[in-house]
């Protein structure tokens, strides 16, 4: 396992980061290439952060990674134009403040390479509708849209899978909830290779035994549509005000009620950013009444102030200079459309189609 002690991390849970879908340890992974993708929702919140980048951030030093902010995925969903180019601009920012580093990972932007949707049509023409019909991800976005739903929505998966497959990923470090996208990425894969030859390799995701960051409603996962997030970028003050009033366990009404650390979303953040001696009070505190919960959200505050302050530095640097975060993306698509130009060829040929003009 990789020692993440550079980024400041806390060990213990980022220990357990490189299981495969079955559960068993991956081994020596030499050069396996990992894909992931993020929305560009603007900025990112501490459910990404601690969900998802904060791993791309230790993958980048075990595998070949290429992290792509998926504007194309994005407009599936009601948006400002007027608004992309910033939203995207503020992610990379976000990403790279993390410590996504360009010398060690390929991050770019999705609708950089035309690839992506040249073979998007082309999967879609092997991907099996009625399992794209079965997508949980589709019927949640078509029940609470029923005004939008679009075939791109329908078409997510796809391209979601073109992403992966472009740059030949056989890892795909993702969420729970991309569990059944990853199935279907699969299934295409088996697909397209019977149909038109062996091709490409069934990717496999990468689960991470992180638990699940709910949202400061301690109900819902963090996410931006619920509106119930702490983005990295906040002040201070407004991080306090949030945690101030997030939920804890509801079985402490009242201050001297004993609660269960285990059940309370404001412990499983304590997992991230406080040190085990402080984790262990918090957990004895909670569970005999002996610290109430504006206490145990004192103790989480330090920590969180401590780590967000390195990356808030490294996010207004890049924030004060554009014109190298642009560069930096520039960097990245070229490094990445070689890539996809070679897959693209190579899938042409097998479809029997002209190659593409120069
Ligand atoms: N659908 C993913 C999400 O919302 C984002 C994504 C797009 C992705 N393409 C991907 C993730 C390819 C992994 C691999 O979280």
């Amino acid at each position: 396992m990789n020692s993440p002690s550079k980024q400041g991390l806390r060990r213990h849970v980022l220990d357990v980061v490189v299981l495969t879908a079955s559960g068993a340890p991956s081994k020596q992974p030499a050069m396996e290439t990992v894909f992931s993708g993020i929305q560009p929702s603007g900025e990112l919140h501490l459910g990404n952060y601690l969900g998802a980048v904060r791993n791309w951030v230790v993958l980048q030093g075990q595998y070949r990674c290429f992290y792509c902010i998926v504007d194309y995925h994005a407009i599936t969903q009601p948006y400002d134009p007027v608004e992309m180019t910033a939203r995207t601009r503020a992610m990379a920012i976000d990403i790279l403040a993390c410590g996504v580093d360009p010398d060690r990972a390929t991050l770019f932007v999705q609708s950089a390479i035309p690839e992506h949707t040249e073979l998007a049509w082309v999967l879609s023409s092997v991907a099996p509708h009625g399992e794209l019909e079965r997508m949980t991800q589709f019927k949640d976005k078509a029940e609470r849209h029923p005004e939008n739903i679009n075939a791109g929505l329908f078409m997510y998966p796809v391209l979601q899978t073109a992403d992966i497959l472009l740059y030949g990923a056989t890892r795909v470090p993702v969420g729970e909830d991309q569990r059944q996208h990853l199935e279907l990425a699969r299934e295409i894969v088996r697909r397209f290779n019977a149909r038109f030859g062996e091709t490409f390799a069934e990717p496999q995701p990468l689960f991470s035994t992180t638990p699940k960051i709910l949202g400061l409603d301690g109900q819902a996962k963090m996410s931006k549509s619920l509106g119930n997030t702490i983005a990295l970028s906040e002040t201070d003050a407004a991080i306090w005000d949030k945690l101030r009033t997030a939920a804890t366990d509801p079985a402490r009404v009242k201050r001297t009620d004993p609660g269960t650390p285990e059940k309370c979303n404001i412990y499983t953040l304590h997992k991230f950013f406080s040190s085990d001696e402080r984790q262990k009070e918090v957990h004895v505190g909670c569970s005999t009444a002996g610290i109430g919960c504006i206490d145990c959200k004192k103790m989480l505050f330090e920590g969180v102030k401590a780590d967000l302050v390195r990356i808030r530095a490294r996010g207004d640097e890049l924030r004060a200079d554009p014109a190298r975060v642009d560069a930096i993306l520039a960097r990245g698509a070229a490094e990445a459309r070689k890539v996809a130009v070679e897959t693209m060829a190579r899938v042409r040929a097998r479809l029997g189609l002209p190659s593409a003009p120069a």
